[in-house]
């Protein structure tokens, strides 16, 4: 262990790794903190580059991070994506003394393998769907047919939100399960969770957790809820028709047990805990865990967050998080929605001119958060990557958010981008419903709730 340099107080350096719309939307803010007194970013997009100084890093590479963070005096490493916290950058950023935001490769597991997020799960005794795992065709049918349809099919390891079908047809069930074990892998096998979905993230310092507001995230490619998975084409929060005892609940019964254990196994859970659930009617299941922010949740949430984030990332990294933190959010809805390149997921199609992100971004409440965007030899912004940008828009209420949002993307051209028209359309006309079981009375004052009050939380806990 390198010996830790001292933050100066009041003040901290800081190196946000990672290229997507979650790392600019953590730019922003951790720009926003007057503690944050030098902010850089790795490798970053042309978005990013406009705020902060980008330089070129493989995130996933520990021993060049490290170069990285000690030619630039960094005191904090926020690592964004989850390849380098399951390839181990954190521990690697930790040995060399720099404070990391993110958890060490071992406690990365809890996203890096669904299986053992499940055998978490089970010592920890959290809600979740049932699952088997399969390593063969027979097992993967046997499975399949002892949870019937809808069937759901996830590769074991990383798939950048793509390894997962859910399907009512068991040919195409199966015939995932088998490229799943073509590619080398291993397959689990779930029951269906019928319900709303809900985001959660919890700032987690390895023995205290405290959450955020919480979001919804639409995960389809296509309006309705059509098509194939995606890592995610909008969000928004807060959720207006969640429980009043939502969060409570999720930090009873999933959070704070699964920190509990994650410290009874002498792998301290330090970082953002992404606790996916479903709001089922035999009450809340926990669909993943993810060991980084959402993308593109993250670009609502921090839209919300009036709470400095840099001085909050500092104190997680550093085990200091205080349970009673208070955390401040603006009164306003915020809406996410992305842009992404033509051909994505399956295959995206990039190189194009992404054009009118300045009279978006001009637009009232709007903020343009880029994601897989780079320029060309003109200096021009073109699409890189899958999802191109985000548009989030704020407003009184979700109807004025959404309606910021859409005016600002509608201003953006690219040719066969593919956005969603839907992005917390239902929420705003009231129709999403809650069955009964995952609705239960908050354990404290509705005032400490993050869900039922969006303005204040507190509601932190400590193992
Ligand atoms: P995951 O990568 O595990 O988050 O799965 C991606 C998406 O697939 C989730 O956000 C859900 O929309 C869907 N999904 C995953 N597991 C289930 C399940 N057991 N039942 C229903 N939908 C699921
Ligand atoms: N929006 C889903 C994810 O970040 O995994």
């Amino acid at each position: 262990m390198g010996a830790a340099a001292p933050v100066p107080l009041g003040t901290v350096k800081v190196l946000v790794l990672g290229s997507g719309g979650r790392e600019h939307a953590l730019v922003r803010s951790l720009a926003e903190d007057p503690f944050v007194t030098a902010l850089h970013a790795a490798p970053g997009n042309a978005g990013i580059a406009q705020e902060v100084p980008c330089h070129p890093v493989d995130a996933v590479d520990g021993d060049a991070v490290v170069a990285l963070a000690a030619e630039l005096g960094s005191e904090l490493v926020v690592i964004g994506p989850e390849a380098p916290l399951v390839a181990g950058v954190g521990d690697a950023l930790r040995e060399a003394g720099i404070a990391v935001f993110g958890p060490s490769a071992a406690a990365a597991r809890l996203e890096g393998s669904k299986a053992f997020a499940k055998e978490v799960m089970a010592a920890a005794n959290v809600p979740t769907a049932m699952a088997r795992v399969a390593a063969t065709r027979e097992e993967a049918a046997e499975a399949l047919d002892a949870f019937g349809s809808p069937y759901v099919v996830k590769d074991d390891g990383l798939a950048a939100g793509k390894g997962v079908v859910v399907t009512e047809d068991r040919d195409a069930a199966l015939a995932h399960a088998e490229d799943c074990f073509r590619a080398g892998g291993t397959v689990l096998i779930e029951e269906y969770l019928r319900g709303p979905e809900v985001s959660l993230f919890v700032l987690c310092d390895g023995r205290t957790g405290i959450p955020l507001s919480p979001a919804q995230d639409f995960k389809r490619i296509h309006d309705g809820d059509e098509g194939p998975n995606t890592g995610g084409m909008g969000a928004y929060t807060p959720l207006d028709w969640a429980p009043a005892g939502l969060v409570d609940e999720v930090m009873d019964r999933v959070a704070t047990p699964v920190l509990a254990e994650m410290a009874s196994r002498g792998t301290p859970f330090t970082g953002v805990l992404y606790c996916g659930l479903a709001l089922t009617p035999r009450g809340i299941r926990v669909v993943e865990f993810n060991v980084r922010f959402g993308d593109p949740e993250t670009q609502a949430v921090l839209a919300r967050l009036k709470t400095p984030l840099g001085s909050l990332l500092l104190d997680a990294a550093k085990g200091r998080l205080d349970e009673d933190e208070q955390l401040h959010w603006r009164h306003e809805s915020a809406v996410a929605v992305v842009l992404a390149a033509p051909g994505y997921p399956a295959s995206p199609r990039t190189g194009g001119r992404v054009r009118g992100v300045r009279k978006a971004a001009a637009e009232p409440d709007v903020t343009v958060l880029h994601a897989g965007t780079g320029t060309d030899e003109n200096g021009r912004v073109i699409a890189t990557g899958g999802r191109v940008l985000a548009v989030v828009g704020r407003g009184d209420g979700l109807d004025a958010a959404r309606e910021r949002a859409y005016a600002g993307i509608e201003r953006i051209r690219l040719d066969g981008g593919q956005y969603r028209h839907d992005i917390a359309a239902a929420a705003a006309a009231g129709r999403i419903e809650v069955p009964a079981a995952a609705a239960r009375p908050p354990r404290t004052a509705p005032a400490s709730n993050a869900g039922a009050d969006p303005v204040t939380s507190t509601m932190g806990t400590t193992v």
